[in-house]
């Protein structure tokens, strides 16, 4: 159940640092903001934040720690982002931060509802590992993206997180929905789907529990690039892979965030989805 009312909250997060939880959320939220949706991009990787270097606003004057501590209001917080995305960003390097009491947590859920009503979806960009910030987050989503790449330790991590999620659930007697899985650096199609089936089995296997892929991203220069020149690469004029990839991701959230002025895009997307992914792989292709 989202913590704001009738603003679904979606969370992005993953086990492991550095698997993309920015980059797909960042870029996701450009995405749905570029259709039309009101957009609330808010950086809850609390003690290390990067999502508004990630979109070049270091600048920014207020952040989530100013709210929590009163010196401002959340909404003296939000920044315009590339594509009409709203950001509300976070303190970097605060070790305070980095370790929210559940005080200081409902708090925080409490400012971000104030300013939710203004928007059709709030994205969350969480930290890695299974603290009690993330879990806590996690509680009050209506849908969890996990962000894993095909390595091993990515996919444990992955694993744990999902477990770790569960377990939070039981303990605490809250419904937390069953992740869905992103596969980030993915060689293309074929192995986003088959890291996915991994991880999936393993889960249906030892904790009952049936995430579902909700996409794949390509490892590809211009992720890379985007991330050090501070742009989103949801935006780029292009249509390549990528951008098509992240139109997918962005499109699991279509009922959620209702259709904003997405229809022509998304079709003309999906056929050019079928044109560039290969026949063998198109049978194949689910996701
Ligand atoms: N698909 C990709 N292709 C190329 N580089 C990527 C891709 N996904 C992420 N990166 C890069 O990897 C680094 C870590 O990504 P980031 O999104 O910050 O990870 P996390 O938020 O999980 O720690 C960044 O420099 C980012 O630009
Ligand atoms: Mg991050």
């Amino acid at each position: 159940m989202s913590a704001f009312k009738k603003t679904p909250f979606v969370l992005v997060t993953g086990g492991k640092g550095g698997v993309g939880k920015t980059t797909v959320a960042g870029n996701m939220g450009v995405e749905l903001a570029r259709t039309g949706r009101r957009v609330l991009l808010v950086d809850l990787d609390l003690g290390l934040s990067n999502l508004d270097v990630l979109f070049g606003l270091s600048a920014v004057e207020a952040r989530i720690d100013q709210a929590l501590d009163g010196t401002c209001s959340m909404q003296d917080c939000i920044v315009e982002g590339p594509g009409g995305v709203h950001l509300i960003p976070a303190a970097s390097g605060e070790e305070a931060m980095g370790a929210l009491s559940e005080d200081r947590q409902a708090k925080l859920l409490e400012l971000i509802a104030e300013v939710a009503p203004q928007y059709d979806i709030i994205v969350g960009d969480s930290a890695a590992g299974i603290g009690p910030e993330v879990l806590g987050f996690a509680s009050v989503a209506d849908r969890v993206f996990v962000v894993t790449t095909p390595e091993l330790a990515a996919l444990t991590d992955a694993y744990g997180l999902i477990k770790a999620l569960g377990q939070f659930g039981a303990r605490s007697d809250v419904d937390i929905p069953t992740p869905e899985i992103i596969v980030n650096h993915a060689k293309g199609v074929e192995e986003g789907k088959a890291v996915a089936a991994k991880l999936r089995s393993i889960c249906e296997r030892f904790l009952a529990r049936s995430p579902r892929q909700a996409g794949w991203l390509p490892s590809s220069v211009h992720v890379a690039r985007s991330g050090a020149s501070q742009s989103p690469f949801a935006l780029r004029p292009k249509r390549a892979l990528e951008q098509l990839c992240i139109t997918q991701i962005a499109s699991r959230l279509e009922r959620l965030a209702g259709r904003g002025d997405a229809d022509e895009l998304e079709t003309a997307d999906a056929a050019m989805v079928q044109k560039l992914i290969p026949t063998p792989a198109r049978a194949a292709q689910t996701v």
